[in-house]
């Protein structure tokens, strides 16, 4: 099965085109990004309205070019997959339309995926990872403790209760001067960073519900920064390794509190499985590895590119998705929400249905 798949919910054009064996195992055919990083990065941060227009100007080359790659004609695609949400909504409109009208064109199925699944089943394409694991995503827009139970079938067991992690570090770069997208910013100069030169808080720390809550650290952050204005290079160095050194300590907290609740609900996890950008941050990397090895998993942490936004990510979850008949109508909306666990009410609801008839 061989599935094209189409990722612009947020600022990455992107399209791939993976093939699913029968025995369940993935390969990536072709991978094709195109960052808007330099169209946002004057501005600190993605602008909805530049990045609807840049995904409507790069799109169809960009799909060429994932089927050039691939070696791969419209006669040997079994499905067109597009995010469908959540995201940016003017994006996930271009995305989601190019999609349809390619699989009306051709006459192939169309798979709306949701962008969090497509994160989610990421570890499948990559280390064919069984049933039930536990998923931590920390993106620019999601922080989320979930367990993945099987293709459609997530239950959150925890989240942000105001900014997603690498929104923390986005904002964080922002305050100190540094470049746009912060995440990578703030780790570098860490890495030369003292941290534990400022006292900085660990919100939330020791709470049996595995949520995250960031705001109150991003003040304290600013507070520091503000008492010994103007800072100097080496400030910004310690106080960049303080907060990144705050985060590492969150998230090992709460994600031992989600891996303990996981256990409760639903026994074993087949391994902590980590996505998203944030997961490309090699001090939160090795925070989950040791955690992995403290309570008898494994961390299965995909490869840089595949963790943060891209289209062979969408195309497998297509393939999951199709595998199983879970297809779209052409009339299928995009959606700016979209929680990960309605999918599963949704689906639910379906076959409640379906019995009923
Ligand atoms: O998954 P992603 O590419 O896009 C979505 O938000 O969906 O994640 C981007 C986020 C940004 O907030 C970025 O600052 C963060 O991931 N990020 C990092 C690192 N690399 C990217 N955060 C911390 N450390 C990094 N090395
Ligand atoms: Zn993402």
């Amino acid at each position: 099965m061989i599935v094209l798949g189409i990722e612009t919910t947020c600022d990455e054009t992107a399209a791939a085109v993976v093939e699913r064996f029968e025995d369940g195992r993935g390969k990536i055919l072709s991978n094709v990004v195109l960052s808007q990083v330099r169209e946002h990065a004057a501005f600190g941060g993605v602008v909805p309205e530049i990045a609807a227009r840049a995904h409507v100007e790069a799109l169809d080359g960009i799909i060429a070019k994932a089927m050039a790659q691939a070696n791969c004609s419209y006669d040997a695609i079994d499905g067109i997959a597009a995010a469908g949400g959540p995201g940016l909504i003017g994006g996930v409109i271009v995305g989601l339309t190019t999609a349809k009208a390619i699989a009306l064109v051709k006459n192939k199925p169309l798979i709306a995926v949701n962008h969090l699944e497509a994160h989610a089943l990421t570890a499948r394409l990559t280390d064919n990872t069984p049933f039930p694991y536990c998923l931590f995503l920390a993106s620019g827009g999601h922080t989320q403790i979930v367990a993945v139970r099987g293709v459609g079938d997530y239950v959150r067991l925890g989240t942000t209760q105001d900014d997603a992690i690498g929104e923390a570090f986005d904002k964080t770069a922002k305050l100190l001067g540094l470049g746009y997208p912060g995440g990578p910013e703030v780790e570098r100069e860490a890495m030369r960073g003292n941290p534990t030169r400022f006292e900085l808080p660990r919100p939330m720390h020791g709470r049996k519900e595995p949520d995250f809550s960031l705001s109150g650290l991003k003040t304290a952050l600013r507070l520091e920064a503000e008492k010994i204005a103007p800072v100097s290079d080496q400030d910004v160095a310690d106080l960049c390794a303080g907060f990144q050194q705050a985060i590492v300590d969150v998230v090992f907290d709460r994600l031992r509190a989600g891996l303990r609740l996981f256990r409760t609900r639903f026994g074993t996890p087949t391994a902590l499985v980590a996505a998203g950008g944030v997961a490309a941050n090699q001090s939160i990397r090795r925070a989950l590895n040791r955690l992995a090895f403290e309570v008898g998993t494994t961390l299965i942490a995909p490869p840089l590119d595949l963790c943060t936004d891209n289209g062979a990510m969408i195309a497998w979850a297509g393939c999951e998705r199709l595998v199983l008949g879970l297809t779209d109508s052409l009339n299928v909306a995009p959606r700016a929400r979209w929680p990960l666990d309605e999918i599963a009410a949704a689906e639910g609801a379906r076959r409640r249905t379906a019995a009923y008839k």
